[in-house]
């Protein structure tokens, strides 16, 4: 993990087009991203089934759109903030509808302050940030969540997949210590006031993106089948669906 403050709110500057397209290009990113769009898409049933009132959406580190274009097909408002305008200038493209803000939420004036969503997702940003952007950050979307809204984040490098493990073993722990546990993915959010309501997994098999294993339809059967078994615990992708608990208010009021 990078010491220096600043050093993951700089990483993407200057990317765009070239890390959007690896999610349809790379066969296991796009496996990932299939995966991820079916556990968002559960997540937007159950939140259409509880909510009639309009949706309000934000994707905190939106990136190229990936995510915001996707959710945003079933929410009435959509935002999206980033600091990079490189792939800022790419989610106009891929997410033309959505309000897309280049702000860094996480310092003060914020842009989005006195403003409130029912959904907030946030991926591929927590395992690569520094610990103490990753506090910054929570605190500033559990700020921007409504009572009872949900933040969905994911933990796409999971320290205790298989895949991390077996780094271990065959470099004698020198390598494979990468990204979030889930006790630190649970302490972080609790510690924000949220509760985890669930917790969806993908990607089991130990492979990398430069490093696939073969034949794909059965890799892809495999892990479409292993999303439906206990394998969290070696699973690299984590995706946690936390909710801001609406009983806050009351005892607030009270
Ligand atoms: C790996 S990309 C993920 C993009 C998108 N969420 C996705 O999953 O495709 C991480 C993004 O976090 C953004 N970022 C880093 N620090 C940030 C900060 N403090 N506030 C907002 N965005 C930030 C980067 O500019 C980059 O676009």
């Amino acid at each position: 993990m990078p010491e220096s403050e600043t050093s993951y709110r700089q990483s993407r500057q200057g990317r765009g087009l070239d890390y959007h397209d690896r999610f349809t290009r790379n066969p296991r990113r796009r496996m990932m991203w299939k995966i991820e769009q079916r556990i968002l898409d559960r997540a937007l049933d159950q939140i259409h089934d509880e909510q009639a009132a309009e949706i309000a959406y934000l994707d905190f580190a939106c990136g190229t759109g990936r995510v915001l274009a996707f959710v945003s097909a079933r929410t009435d408002t959509a935002t999206g903030v980033d600091i990079s305008e490189s792939m800022l200038e790419v989610a106009a493209t891929s997410a033309p509808k959505a309000e897309l803000i280049s702000a860094d939420i996480t310092l003060g004036n914020s842009p989005l302050t006195g403003r409130t969503f029912d959904l907030i997702t946030a991926f591929r940003f927590f395992p690569n940030a520094e610990e103490s952007l990753r506090t910054e950050a929570i605190s500033a979307l559990s700020a921007c969540l409504k009572p009872g809204g949900r933040l969905i984040l994911n933990n796409h490098r999971s320290r205790s997949s298989l895949r991390q493990r077996l780094v271990r073993l065959l470099t004698l722990g020198r390598r494979g210590h990468s990204g979030m546990s889930h006790h630190e993915v649970t302490q972080l959010v609790t510690a924000a006031g949220l509760e985890i309501e669930q917790v969806a997994h993908a990607g089991v098999v130990p492979e990398h993106e430069w490093l696939l294993l073969r034949p794909r339809f059965v890799v892809e059967w495999f892990e479409r089948l292993a999303t439906q078994l206990p394998l969290s615990l070696l699973a690299e992708n984590l995706v946690y669906t936390c909710r801001r608990p609406v009983a806050e208010t009351v005892r607030q009021a009270a």
